[in-house]
């Protein structure tokens, strides 16, 4: 395992859309994922994408820490080759902040209910409905791999702030993905 370097905005591969992912179940996937997941822990982030790591393929990793469910959240998933259907026209605003930014974050209006089917690193179908932080993260997550950052999504950049001044002056923590 190892921390991989995280690409920052101004990366070409932040830029483009993932090549889809032919076979989840190649060994070199599981090792990437391991490789992703120490580089998210060393991070502190609570999703990965894998261009973040400048490699171009449709895979993601994400969490959903309990406090920010409500419930018990969601351990560590994998995500390959996602889609996502929205189930609403509903959308919410919150803060996003991404670990291709660091130290910033800004309010991205996103779908706040939506299904998401992908396959996992056995190849089996992955499919399930989101609300909420969920549907945050798998929107946020998943926009890497169509060469999107959240800033392109904001609607407001006056919103754009220092995570550290808002978490001293609003008390607002801001998990970075
Ligand atoms: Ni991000």
């Amino acid at each position: 395992m190892a921390v991989l370097t995280i690409a920052k905005m101004g990366h070409p591969i932040l830029a483009r859309i993932a090549d889809p992912i032919e076979d989840p179940a190649d060994p070199r996937w599981a090792a990437l994922v391991e490789d992703m997941k120490e580089t998210m822990a060393d991070a502190g982030g609570v999703g990965l994408a894998a261009p973040q790591v400048e490699i171009g393929v449709q895979l993601v990793i994400f969490s959903v820490p309990s406090e920010r469910s409500g419930d018990d959240g969601l351990p560590l998933s994998v995500l390959i080759n996602p889609e996502i259907t929205p189930l609403s026209e509903e959308t919410a605003e919150g803060y996003e902040a991404c670990l291709s930014v660091p130290g910033l974050a800004g309010i991205v209006p996103r779908w706040t209910h939506i299904r998401y089917r992908g396959l996992d690193l056995t190849g089996q179908v992955v499919e399930r409905e989101a609300r909420g932080f969920h549907a945050r993260v798998v929107q946020h997550e998943c926009d890497h791999l169509w060469g999107r950052l959240y800033i392109s999504r904001m609607t407001d950049l006056s919103s754009l702030a220092y995570r550290d001044e808002l978490a001293r002056v609003a008390g607002v923590a801001v998990e970075e993905e």
